[in-house]
């Protein structure tokens, strides 16, 4: 099962959403000695290094097809590699602030994948002045959205310090995360 977490745009979330799922897949007893994560950012290695404290295994390689559970988490340029995980990914998913660049970077994942394969989730951490226009076009042009993840000093705070990503929320804000990483992850 390889879930690719991609946007041809910077900043838009993609290794806070891979570190998100990581952290929450590994929480499941079920899933224990199954999931690899993959960071194909090779100059920023941001995903590796928040996995560093964990013991889910990292790999810097593009997983092979027979990998477990696997989490790829990618650079905002369309390398050889990343193409080819996009293209290979069971689930993609595609974090979005909808700004025009990264609707833009959204539109060129089309190129490799269609559409209806993209899992898009609306990062409001940074709010976009043409937010709206953005989330209408892309509705527009029949793109579905799978959720909204709210701006959380915190969410970021707790995976910069190593803590746990729940901690320190209430129950109902830790339900809201967890509704939309199944959601992601179940379609
Ligand atoms: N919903 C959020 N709440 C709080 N902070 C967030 C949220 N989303 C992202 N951030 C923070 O914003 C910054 C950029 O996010 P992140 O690194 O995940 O983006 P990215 O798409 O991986 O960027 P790049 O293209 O450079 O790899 C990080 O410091 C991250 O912790
Ligand atoms: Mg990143």
């Amino acid at each position: 099962m390889l879930i690719v977490v991609a946007n041809n745009k910077g900043g838009q979330g993609k290794t806070l959403t891979a570190t998100l799922l990581s952290r929450y897949l590994a929480s499941n007893p079920e899933n224990e000695g199954n999931i690899l994560c993959c960071d194909l950012d090779h100059t920023q290695q941001n995903f590796k290094e928040n996995m560093a404290e964990s013991s889910i295994p990292v790999t810097t390689l593009v997983p092979v097809e027979n990998a477990p559970l696997c989490i790829v988490d990618t650079p905002p340029s369309l390398n050889k590699e990343v193409i080819q995980v996009i293209k290979n990914a069971d689930i993609l998913i595609v974090p979005i602030i909808l700004g025009k660049h990264s609707v833009q970077g959204v539109m060129r994942i089309t190129e490799i994948r269609g559409k209806n394969d993209l899992r898009l989730v609306v990062n409001e951490w940074d709010a976009s002045s043409i937010q709206k226009q953005s989330e209408e076009f892309l509705s527009e042009k029949g793109f579905k959205f799978f959720g909204k993840i709210p701006k959380y000093k915190r969410l970021a705070y707790n995976i910069d310090v190593g803590l746990d990503w729940y901690a320190g929320f209430t129950d109902p804000t830790i339900e809201k995360i967890t509704d939309i990483l199944n959601k992601l992850l179940k379609g």
